[in-house]
C-alpha cells in the first residue's frame, strides 16, 4: 500500500552537494521521514527551488564549482517566494569566517563534514519545527489584521451611521420646533374664541352650545399645553436652553406653587402639603423654569395618585446641595419601566387615575431644566405604595470658604 496517501505530507528537503558520496549518505538518512530531492551543483539547486512546490528547507554544501553555496543561498534569500526557506550549510570549511560568511548569506545554521547523523536530524528536525511555529505566527498575524481592519471598517460605519442619526434628530427638533410655534397661535385664537362665547359677548347659548364650546376650550388649552412642551423639547435639543438666573427664595417659590396645585388637587380629594427643613439663602436661578419643574412634579404625583392619599413636597439640605423631595401615594412605577420615565415621549404602563391626558413630555423637559442649573434629579418608587422624585440643586458657596480666592483690587 501506499504510504503517503494515508500519512500527512512529509517534508521535503532539498540536498545540495558535488559529491555524488555525500548526497547518497544524506539522503539515505533522511529519506524515511522526508521527501528528498538532489541538486549537484548550484545553478540546478536553483532551478529545483523555482520549479513546482517549494523544498521546506535545503541542505547546502560550500565548495562547489561554477556557483559555491554561499551564492546559492544569497540568490535564494533575493526570491521572495524563497526567501524563508531555511538554509542549513555543510561543509568540511571550519573556519570561524567561513561559518559567519555563511550566516551573512542568508543560513540558519552550519554543520561541519564530516557530520554527525544525529546531530543533522535534529537540525533539520529544529528548523523545520521553527519554521512551522513561524508560519503559523505570520497566519495568526494575518487573521489578527484582518480582525483589526474589520473591526475599524465597522466603527468608520458606526460613526458615519451616528452622525446622519445626529444630522436627521437635528432636523426633526427644526420641524417640530416649526410646526409647535406655527400652530400655538391658531390654537390660541380657538381658545380665544371659546371665551368669547362662553362669556356671552355673541348672545346666549343653550345648554347643548356651552357644553360643547367648554369641551373645545379644554381641548385647544391641552393642545397650547402640548405646543409649549414640543416646542421646548425642540429647542432644548437644540441645545437652547435659555436661563434667566436671578437671585430666588426657593422655600417661597415652593409655598406658593403648593398652593396653587393644592386647587388641582382637591379636586381628586387628594391632599398636598409642604414641609420646609431649611431656610436656604437666595439662589440663582431661573423662577418661571423652577416652576415649570414643580408644576409637573406635583402635576404628576396628583395625576397617577388615587383619591384619599396625601403629597408631601419637603425642602431639605444635604451636604452642599438642597434637595427638593416630592413624594405621593400613588400607584408606583414598576423597576423595569423607570428608565422609561426622563426619555420623550415614553409612557410607564401606570395610567393617570381620572383619564388625565399624558404625553409623556414633562419629565423629559423637568430634567433638562434641573441639568441646565447644574443639578440632578432622580426616583424612588414602588408599585402600589407611590413615588418620590428628588432634585438636587448645588447651593452657592458661601464667600468665605475655605479655598475661595477673593480677588483684590
Ligand atoms: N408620580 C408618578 N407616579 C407614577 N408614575 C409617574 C409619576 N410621574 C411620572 N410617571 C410616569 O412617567 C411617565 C412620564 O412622565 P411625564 O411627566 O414625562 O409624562 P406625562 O405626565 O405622561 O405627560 P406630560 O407631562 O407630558 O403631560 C408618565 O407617563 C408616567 O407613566
Ligand atoms: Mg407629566
Amino acid at each position: 500500500m501506499n504510504n503517503e496517501t494515508h500519512c500527512p505530507k512529509r517534508p521535503t528537503l532539498l540536498v545540495v552537494d558535488d559529491t555524488p558520496d555525500n548526497v547518497v549518505v544524506l539522503s539515505s538518512l533522511l529519506k524515511d521521514s522526508y521527501r528528498i530531492k538532489v541538486a549537484t551543483c548550484g545553478p540546478k539547486a536553483l532551478k529545483i527551488a523555482v520549479t513546482g512546490e517549494p523544498p521546506d528547507l535545503v541542505l547546502l554544501d560550500i565548495m562547489m564549482p561554477g556557483m559555491d553555496g554561499y551564492e546559492v543561498c544569497r540568490r535564494l534569500k533575493e526570491n521572495a517566494a524563497l526567501r524563508d526557506i531555511p538554509v542549513i550549510f555543510l561543509s568540511a570549511l571550519n573556519e570561524a569566517e567561513d561559518k559567519v560568511k555563511a550566516f551573512q548569506a542568508g543560513g540558519v545554521d552550519y554543520v561541519t563534514k564530516p557530520f554527525q547523523s544525529e546531530e543533522v536530524r535534529a537540525r533539520v528536525e529544529t528548523h523545520l519545527k521553527i519554521r512551522r511555529l513561524q508560519v503559523k505566527l505570520v497566519e495568526r498575524n494575518k487573521q489578527l489584521q484582518q480582525a483589526n481592519d474589520n473591526l475599524q471598517a465597522a466603527h468608520g460605519e458606526l460613526t458615519r451611521k451616528n452622525r446622519q442619526l445626529e444630522q436627521l434628530n437635528a432636523e426633526k427638533n427644526r420641524f417640530l420646533g416649526m410646526a409647535a410655534h406655527d400652530l400655538r397661535n391658531p390654537i390660541s385664537a380657538i381658545g380665544g374664541y371659546c371665551s368669547l362665547f362662553l362669556g356671552g359677548i355673541l348672545g346666549e347659548l343653550t345648554d347643548q352650545q356651552r357644553q360643547i364650546i367648554e369641551r373645545v376650550k379644554i381641548s385647544s388649552k391641552f393642545m397650547h399645553q402640548l405646543l409649549e412642551d414640543l416646542l421646548d423639547i425642540s429647542q432644548i435639543e437644540a441645545g437652547k436652553l435659555e436661563l434667566r438666573l436671578a437671585p430666588v427664595d426657593l422655600a417661597a417659590l415652593i409655598a406658593d406653587n403648593v398652593k396653587l396645585n393644592r386647587m388641582f388637587a382637591e379636586k381628586k380629594q387628594i391632599g398636598i402639603k409642604f414641609v420646609p427643613r431649611c431656610a436656604p439663602p437666595p439662589l440663582n436661578l431661573d423662577a418661571a423654569k423652577i416652576e415649570q419643574v414643580l408644576n409637573n412634579l406635583s402635576s404628576n404625583a396628583i395625576k397617577f395618585s388615587q383619591p384619599g392619599t396625601e403629597i408631601t413636597v419637603e425642602l431639605i439640605t444635604e451636604d452642599d446641595q438642597l434637595v427638593i423631595v416630592v413624594r405621593d401615594q400613588g400607584q408606583g412605577i414598576a423597576p423595569h419601566e423607570i428608565d422609561k420615565v426622563f426619555k420623550p415621549f415614553e409612557k410607564t404602563s401606570t395610567r393617570s387615575t381620572s383619564g388625565e391626558k399624558s404625553t409623556g413630555l414633562g419629565m423629559a423637559i423637568v430634567k433638562k431644566i434641573v441639568e441646565g442649573h447644574q443639578g440632578k434629579i432622580w426616583l424612588e418608587s414602588a408599585v402600589g405604595v407611590g413615588t418620590t422624585f428628588y432634585v438636587a440643586l448645588p447651593l452657592p458657596v458661601p464667600k468665605d470658604a475655605p479655598g475661595v480666592l477673593s480677588t483684590m483690587t
